[in-house]
């Protein structure tokens, strides 16, 4: 499918690789200020954390490191089934670092508040959250993030490494997907 081909599955464009750009630059400016003479874990959760974790990580300075887990919690459809699964764990203990969890998407927040009850669990020197999009009308558990990229409404969203059933993630843009694309 060539890019062009999946432009036509998008509604429309909600964020820009420009706006897209200009805010995980801010949110690296935050970040970077908060954590003056720490050296933060940044902690992705793939896959759909992939992207932003890769834009935001150079623009965290002067030092950070970087590990990945993998949960899933969705399967192939567009809301999350509220069970949550450990694909693959962290590759070094977090004990005593300064943790901040890279997330896609904050939706109903099962995902997240089951990874940050574990990961507590861990006794990091501190826990936070950031995540690129914020959809607060869907919140099912008493979940908020430290750093959001964007508020968005309730609408199914992919690129930027968001996905449906695996495909978009490569999209260079945030857009709405076409209902009928996941209704067929
Ligand atoms: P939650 O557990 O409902 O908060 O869902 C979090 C996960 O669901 C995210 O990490 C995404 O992988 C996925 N997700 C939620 N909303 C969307 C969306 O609009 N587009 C693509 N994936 C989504
Ligand atoms: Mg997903």
């Amino acid at each position: 499918m060539e890019k062009s081909e999946m432009r036509k599955d998008i509604d429309h464009i909600l964020i820009s690789e420009e706006k897209l750009r200009e805010r995980v630059a801010q949110l690296g400016e935050q970040i970077s200020a908060d954590y003056a003479g720490k050296c933060p874990l940044l902690v992705s959760v793939l896959r759909g954390s992939f992207i932003f974790m890769a834009d935001l990580a150079r623009q965290v300075q002067p030092f950070c490191q970087v590990d990945f887990m993998a949960v899933s919690s969705y399967g192939s459809g567009t809301s999350s089934s509220g069970q949550v699964n450990i694909v693959k764990d962290l590759t070094e203990s977090i004990e005593g670092k300064d943790v901040i969890v890279v997330e896609d998407i904050l939706d109903s927040g099962n995902t997240l508040s089951y990874l940050f009850q574990l990961l507590k669990a861990r006794n990091p020197a501190s826990l936070k959250l950031c995540t690129l999009l914020d959809k607060p009308s869907r919140r099912s558990k008493p979940i908020t993030a430290d750093y959001v990229g964007f508020t968005v409404p309730d609408e199914f969203v992919v690129g930027y490494g968001l996905d449906y059933d695996e495909l978009y993630r490569n999209l260079p843009y945030i857009g709405v997907l076409k209902p009928q694309v996941y209704e067929k």
